[in-house]
């Protein structure tokens, strides 16, 4: 039972500048704070991750959470490519019971504890080249004045009250939890033990005095905000799932701990007895990278997209939006959810051992291997498995035979001894398919790959927009397949340079191969950016060339100049990718222990 008693409120409402009747009328929530306001357009984005727990090392999970954002974020860059016009924070979520228990547990002060796990994250984000341009920790002090600011615009506005709190708290999961979600397991010693139903974690019984958020004031703005905007919470089952959430009842939400049972966190302004609660605290770290309370804040506010799992996302689409309504700032722009990792079927985590250690992933795989690896088979709407098995059948056919060997073709010296972008030859491949004559050497499926190629850029976006990563990369793969299929088809290698009748074909051929090389090779760019690099660069392309602005496509083929065209390739640097079934003498090792 989850009871917030309003009838033994202790203190009255606190310091109420503004009448709750002005908060709550319509006028207070207009259409533009409920997200009205459309910033598709407007050039800034502004990318966050969650902030991570400091209670225990990062694994594969936190660090998927990261690459979709990077993904998101480097993709958003190549769109509008001004520096200043993106930005993308992640950082370390430190305070709360979670945190304290946890660094008693190690026999450490928190503060050690926090410092050495998040330099941690700080490490395998650099490792794994997440491209954050702001790294928070709830510890700082700039964090400590955003919250406190952020309590007392709350409190002014008649938000907050004091009253007494009592229910399950899961201090794994820092939440309150009613009844409903309660169930009881046999503990250790065979005695029936509390657990929540959702995670499993254990739960205690807490009754004391709180302050508490009119969570309950905001159902109906929120319900209006998510049918206004349906695609604020993509994707869209998550947004069904919180707009059912929606139809029951929205308790208040206490908001603070006492002192005495928790001190490691921000305390209460002016009520030191009384330490806020975790998840506010947590989730001003969106306002505090941004500068907030300065008003520079604004220009960063209104262009948020979150990237979360789906464990956080009602304190994301429904905590977050009620106290920033409440703040009497707008909701944020965009929430984009993902599932999780499970490894051979099962949860993640340290009591069954089975915990993947992303840093030993990143040096097995390589950077760019394990980063494609994990958003091609990352699905975002349900959870997804992991074993090294398919880490190393992925990579080796769509980085190093198809991808690799598709680059290792087209510019191998052999193949094209002069090493330029050859000429695209309009009489053997004309624009109108079907056309007869002696020269005309395309065939109708090489017209297939042509516009399978030429839409593939817009359906990458499509698949971007939606969250669907994996599919944008399950679109490129498969282009790939045709490309190498056209290559097959054709055989240069059976053409001859010196051959008046071969040489143009063969040079078309090549050119043809190149130029989906070169869509691919940009197109990557968000999820493998070295491998992208390297690739890019082997055909010659310059770093300002490598925009989603100005990709063009064969523009030979469409009637128009190709700068490419005679262009000395660049130099060779080895293999794109190699294959890793040869180098799995670790993997042997790893199954016999
Ligand atoms: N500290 C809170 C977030 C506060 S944001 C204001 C938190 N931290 S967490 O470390 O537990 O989780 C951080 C992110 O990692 C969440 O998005 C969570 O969903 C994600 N993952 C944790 N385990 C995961 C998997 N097994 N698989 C994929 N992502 C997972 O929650």
């Amino acid at each position: 039972m989850l009871r917030i008693s309003t009838l033994r409120l202790l203190g009255r409402a606190l310091v109420s500048r503004l009448s709750l009747l002005d908060v709550f009328s319509s006028r207070f929530y207009s259409s533009d704070l409920l997200g009205a306001r459309d910033c598709a357009h407007d050039a800034r984005a502004y990318f966050t991750t969650p902030i991570f727990y400091v209670n225990a090392a990062p694994h594969i999970g936190h660090l998927y959470s990261a690459l979709l954002a990077d993904a998101l974020c480097r993709q958003r860059r190549l769109l509008v490519p001004t520096a200043a016009a993106t930005r993308f924070s992640t950082g370390t979520d430190e305070h709360g019971l979670k945190i304290q228990q946890a660094a008693t547990a190690a026999g450490l002060a928190p503060t050690e504890l926090c410092d050495r796990v998040s330099a941690q994250f700080q490490q395998l984000f650099r490792d794994a080249d997440i491209s954050s341009t702001d790294f928070i920790r709830t510890t700082e002090a700039r964090h400590r004045r955003a919250v406190q600011h952020f309590w007392g615009v709350l409190e002014a506005r008649g938000l907050l009250y004091k009253g007494l709190y009592e229910g399950w708290y899961c201090a794994n999961d820092e939440c309150f939890l009613p009844e409903t979600k309660v169930s009881r397991q046999p503990g250790p010693s065979g005695d029936s033990c509390p657990v929540s139903l959702e995670s499993g974690h254990p739960v205690s019984w807490t009754k004391e005095e709180n302050y508490i958020f009119r969570l309950s004031h905001f159902r109906k703005p929120l319900q209006r905000w998510l049918r206004d905007n349906p695609q604020v919470i993509t994707p869209e089952p998550f947004h069904h799932t919180v707009l059912q959430w929606l139809e029951e009842e929205l308790p208040d939400l206490s908001v603070s701990r006492r002192s005495s049972h928790l001190h490691w966190g921000i305390p209460v302004p002016g009520d030191d007895s009384q330490t806020i609660y975790v998840w506010l605290d947590a989730l001003v770290n969106y306002l505090t990278v941004i500068g907030y309370p300065n008003v520079e804040f604004k220009s960063w506010w209104p262009t948020t997209s979150h990237i979360i799992g789906k464990d956080i996302l009602k304190f994301h689409a429904i905590y977050w939006p009620a106290l920033l309504l409440g703040a009497g700032m707008s909701p944020p722009h965009r929430i984009y959810v993902h599932s999780h990792w499970t490894v051979c079927g099962q949860k993640m985590s340290k009591s069954l051992g089975n915990v993947v250690d992303p840093k030993t992933c990143l040096d097995r795989y390589t950077v760019d291997g394990f980063r494609y690896f994990l958003l091609r088979q990352g699905v975002p709407n349900w959870d997804c498995d992991y074993y090294d098995e398919k880490v190393v059948k992925l990579l080796d056919s769509e980085l190093a035979d198809a991808l690799g060997g598709l680059l290792n073709r087209c510019t191998a010296s052999k193949i094209n001894p002069s090493g330029t972008y050859p000429a695209f030859c309009t009489t053997c491949f004309p624009s109108e398919p079907g056309l007869a004559g002696p020269s005309v050497r395309a065939l109708a499926e090489d017209y297939a790959l042509v516009n399978a190629v030429a839409t593939l850029p817009k359906q990458v976006a499509d698949h971007y927009a939606n969250f669907q990563i994996y599919k944008a990369l399950e679109a490129v793969s498969s282009c790939v397949r045709q490309t190498n299929g056209f290559v097959q088809r054709h055989a240069p290698w059976k053409l001859n340079w010196e051959s008046p009748v071969d040489a143009p074909w063969l040079g078309t051929v090549l050119h043809v191969a190149l130029e989906c090389l070169r869509i691919f090779g940009t197109l990557l760019q968000p999820v493998t950016p070295s491998l992208a690099d390297k690739l890019l660069s082997r055909l010659g392309v310059s770093a300002t060339e490598r925009g989603l602005g100005e990709l063009y496509f064969l523009p030979r083929f469409y009637g128009h100049p190709c700068p490419f065209e005679g262009r000395r390739l660049g130099p060779e640097t080895g293999l794109l990718f190699p294959r890793l079934d040869q180098s799995r003498s670790w993997m042997v090792k790893a199954h016999r222990t």
